[in-house]
């Protein structure tokens, strides 16, 4: 039964081809090819691909950060030979592009850079999410998720604090920043009034003003929402923050707290009111649970499969970031004399230093002042970063013995993964504080 089917099939398939003539077949092929994002087909059936790079960091697709009045160039590669490329800012007034694809940014805020590529074979979009961030924005004083230089925003509402407890460890695990919602209008202290007017506002479809302003909500990827159950609902003041921000790309996650209430109603709530946001498995407590957050909550957080940066005692004083073309690494800084300079004079801004190659070991540049010595003998590998006579700093991608002082090292990067971020010949490197 099988054989006599793909007979058919293969009959049908012929009788087609006879029946389209050669030229209608290619025009048919090139009009597919002719516009959209979707991966076009060639006559020669090969798709056509197009990446986005800036330096030698392929950004297709990613998020990268700029602080507001730098620079960087976007350059679009495909897989086909090229005749033109359009590039198109999402947002100009966070940053515009160059026709040469050159991306000024200005202020805070997120845009979406597209460039159009077009070639014989067709044209194909390809786009990189440009974060911005405030040329003299204060530090944020939660360090993000060790994946990239995102931050984690904590909001939560709460009347007798159980909602709070759960804020706490999350806060304590992840390192994200707490706030806590309030209205303009405060609620009765009565319990009985405050069911009233809780439901009030629940059948009414209330938003009640809130009194709470997230000062730079563009800077947080994942925002963790927090509430009692009211009435087995959400309390229309979340909602009231849920609509008043742009979710759009962040990860939104909720939790909660209820006497006896399941929280389903509420979850949903809050997936249908943060548009644009990818909504994460909450979490979840009765008032009988509550003895059990300290196991309960980070076994949930674990379960979510993300990566935080736990806050641990001084860790944000020793790590230094290394950002060389496009590519940020975390340095973990060493104890002594010289790196305290080194931070002191990181703490007045960002350190950019030209870097030249030295013997195919070595990236090497002046910081252009002196910081105390502490040599000692050091075999080198890849990722240490060292002091030079106590006016360069060195970043090694090879081994090489000698006298010199330890300022840290890139941990867990190989001398490939350095070579590709730091290039051949030249570079410029800048050197900065995790705060900043
Ligand atoms: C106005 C109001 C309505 C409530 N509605 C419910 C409910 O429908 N179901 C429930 O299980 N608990 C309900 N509760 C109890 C709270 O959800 C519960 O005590 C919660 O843990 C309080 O969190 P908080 O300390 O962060 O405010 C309600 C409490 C208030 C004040």
């Amino acid at each position: 039964m099988k054989k006599i089917w793909k007979k058919c099939l293969l009959c049908i398939i012929c009788a087609l081809l006879i029946a389209m003539p050669l030229a209608e077949l290619r025009s048919a092929c090139m009009a597919e090819a002719a516009g959209g994002n979707s991966a076009k087909t060639s006559k020669t059936g090969s798709a056509l691909s197009v990446q986005l790079r800036i330096g030698k960091t392929n950004v297709t697709k990613k998020t990268c950060t700029m602080k507001a009045g730098t620079t960087k160039t976007i350059k679009a590669t495909a897989s086909k030979k090229i005749s033109s490329v359009t590039y198109k800012s999402s947002n100009t007034k966070v940053a515009s592009v160059s026709k040469k694809g050159t991306v000024r940014a200005k202020k805070a805020g997120t845009a979406k850079i597209t460039a159009t590529v077009k070639t014989k074979q067709g044209s194909k979009s390809a786009w990189v999410k440009i974060r911005v961030r405030a040329a003299q924005q204060a530090p944020d004083p939660q360090p993000g998720p060790a994946t990239d230089e995102s931050s984690i925003l904590i909001v939560y509402f709460t009347r007798s604090g159980n909602t709070e407890k759960i804020a706490d460890i999350i806060s304590e695990k992840t390192g994200g920043k707490k706030v806590r919602l309030e209205t303009v209008k405060a609620y009765p202290q009565d319990y009985d009034s405050l069911l009233d007017i809780a439901m009030e506002e629940k059948t009414g479809n209330a938003r009640p003003e809130l009194k709470t302003k997230i000062a730079h909500m563009e800077n947080y990827d994942t925002v963790f929402v927090g509430y009692p159950i009211w009435h087995g609902d959400v309390p229309m003041a979340v909602l009231t923050f849920l609509e008043e921000y742009d979710f759009t790309g962040k990860k939104v996650i909720p939790f909660c707290s209820s006497g006896s209430s399941s929280p389903d109603t509420s979850f949903a709530h809050v997936k249908e009111s943060a548009k644009g946001a990818e909504v994460s498995r909450g979490f979840w407590t009765t008032s009988a649970g509550l003895g059990n957050l300290a196991t309960s909550v980070p076994a949930w957080l674990d379960g979510l499969g993300m990566t935080w940066n736990e806050k641990k005692e001084g860790a944000e004083e020793n790590t230094m970031k290394v950002t060389a073309g496009g590519t940020t690494f975390t340095a973990a800084l060493a104890d002594n004399s010289s790196v305290t300079a080194l931070k002191e004079l990181l703490k007045k801004g960002p350190l950019t230093i030209r870097m030249s190659d030295y013997a195919s070991m070595e990236k090497v540049g002046p910081i252009g002042t002196h910081l105390p010595q502490n040599d000692e003998q050091i075999t080198t590998g890849a990722g240490d970063i060292i002091l030079y006579q106590g006016d360069s700093l060195v970043i090694y991608y090879d081994t090489n013995s000698w006298n010199f002082t330890r300022i840290g090292k890139i941990e867990g990067v190989t001398k490939e993964e350095l070579l590709k971020a730091l290039g051949t010949g030249d570079v410029t490197v800048t050197f900065s504080l995790q705060q900043g």
